[in-house]
């Protein structure tokens, strides 16, 4: 029986995010390149967090101001910020985090720039370093590039981990190599650090120089092997930062084809937020998602359209083309193609929003239509409209927004110019053609238009003069 009384140590992670990540050739600190839509420091906090650690402090230094104010929405009680004002190496950028650390603590080694790392590898290196280990995350590469190459001897003991910079042809023909990812109890981390000097090709402090000193203090080195390479994959140039897209679209892919949804070509999704769906949604090519995204059952997508932070009741379809912006819309709508749905549209049930009509801010009643080349904002529709192609609701003055309020029923003809603040009650009918600029009433014809004059006699321009020659 484990004795009950024996505690695992708490765990304190130490994520590196100070370099400036030279090779992205960009005036943004690497960590805020995205995947996915989510900043890549992002990427690595939200998995940490999954370990419950007590304490979480991120080294901070190439801009770092910038850094720590694009990710305060996810900072909590347990995130601190350490600056490190040079980048002198990985085990430099240590040496500044570990004072705050509690020799007591396993501490975890992860990176700002390895997005994709999972818990369940982090959960197993925390596990080996709780036992005393130093515990190293490798991965086999077919093509390993620039990475750090991980030394074993003839048992398969790992003795140490050489920088490509400083490998030889040899050691550089190694596929194993250091994801970066190091947990081991701080206290120990400590010792081992203050070992270390900049004596290589870089002039940099290098934290991987402590698995060779871990070696030299028998203490156990233990390789624990990602279940995938793609994992731990760093980003350190615009190449790898798109591959590790295509990576994490394949995984959202993946788990929503796996909830129930078809998508036209998995390899041609694309997601950047939270998209939950119900079961038989249909996806079709080059559709982008973003924010969050809730679909119904049975909705489909048409081609091309841009989706975000909105909500689609079941059987929506969604035509061609179509981009939908901070809007909510109810089973049995058909949206598009080439529609425009704008942020605070509510559309109820079953409304029918056709080509190349705009709307924004706007609620729509069930069953309403709008066809066809219409401009709806600020307004409210009741149940059963219909409004005609090139019906503008004009709702700017050019110094404030006003209303338009459409009850039920009502018919709007085509090519109606609607000047708000502007009520339309029941069943009332719109003529053609109009400017309408006051309210009209209940089951009433509203018309605004000059009356047609046919003028006798009249002579063409082009045929003026002509009669004399
Ligand atoms: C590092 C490892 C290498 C490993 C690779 C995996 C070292 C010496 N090398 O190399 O073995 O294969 O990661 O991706 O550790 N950073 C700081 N302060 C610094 C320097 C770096 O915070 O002074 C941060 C960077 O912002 C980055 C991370 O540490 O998030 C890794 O630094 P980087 O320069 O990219 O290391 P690599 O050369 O990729
Ligand atoms: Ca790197």
């Amino acid at each position: 029986m484990a004795d009950s009384t024996a505690r695992a140590p708490d765990l304190e992670v130490v994520v590196l995010a100070a370099g400036q990540g030279k090779r992205m050739r960009s005036a943004l600190p690497k960590v805020l390149h995205e995947v996915g839509g989510k900043a890549l420091l992002a990427h690595v906090l939200n998995t940490v967090e999954a370990l419950a650690p007590a304490r979480v402090h991120v080294v901070v230094g190439h801009q770092g101001e910038r850094v720590q104010e694009a990710l305060a929405p996810l900072v909590s009680k347990n995130l601190s910020w350490v600056v490190q004002e040079q980048q002198l190496g990985t085990g430099h950028a240590m040496l500044c985090a570990l004072p705050a650390v509690d020799d007591s603590s396993t501490v975890l080694m992860v990176y700002g720039d390895v997005p994709l790392v999972s818990s369940d590898t982090l959960i197993r290196a925390r596990a080996a370093a709780d036992e005393g280990a130093l515990a190293l995350v490798t991965a086999d590469f077919a093509d390993p590039a620039e990475l750090g190459r991980i030394l074993r001897d003839e048992q398969g003991n790992v003795q140490a981990i050489v920088e490509y910079a400083d490998a030889s042809t040899a050691e550089r023909a190694i596929t194993e190599i250091n994801s970066g990812i190091m947990a081991l109890n701080a206290g120990v981390m400590k010792r081992l650090l203050a070992e270390v000097e900049p004596r290589n090709v870089q002039g940099e402090y290098y934290v991987t120089d402590i698995v060779a000193l871990a070696e030299r203090h028998n203490i156990a080195v233990v390789g624990i092997e990602a279940r995938a390479a793609e994992e731990v994959a760093g980003v350190n140039d615009r190449g790898q930062l798109a591959e590790l897209e295509r990576v994490y679209q394949r995984r959202l892919a993946q788990r929503l084809m796996d909830d129930g949804v078809s998508l036209a070509d998995p390899e041609r999704f694309d997601a950047r937020g939270e998209v939950s769906a119900g079961v038989d949604c249909f996806i079709d090519v080059n559709v982008v998602l973003e924010g969050q995204v809730t679909l119904g059952s049975n909705v489909s997508i048409g081609a091309g359209c841009v989706i975000k932070d909105a909500e689609l009741g079941d059987n929506v379809r969604v035509e061609p083309h179509t981009v939908i912006d901070g809007a909510t819309v109810a089973a049995g709508c058909q949206l598009g193609p080439f529609a425009r749905i704008g942020p605070g549209t509510e559309l109820a049930e079953n409304v029918k929003i056709g080509n190349f009509v705009e709307i924004k801010k706007t609620y729509v009643g069930t069953g309403s239509k709008a066809s066809h080349l219409t401009y709806l904002g600020d307004a409210t529709l009741g149940e059963g409209c219909n409004v005609g192609a090139g019906t503008v609701t004009c709702n700017y003055d050019g110094i404030s927004k006003h209303p338009t309020r459409i009850g039920d029923g009502v018919f709007v003809g085509t090519n109606s110019t609607l000047v708000a603040p502007l009520t339309i009650e029941n069943d009332a009918y719109v003529a053609a053609g109009s400017t309408i600029t006051t309210t009209v009433g209940p089951a009433e014809l509203g018309v605004g238009r000059g009356r047609q004059r046919n003028i006798k006699g009249w002579t063409r321009p082009d045929r003026r003069g002509k009669q004399e020659d």
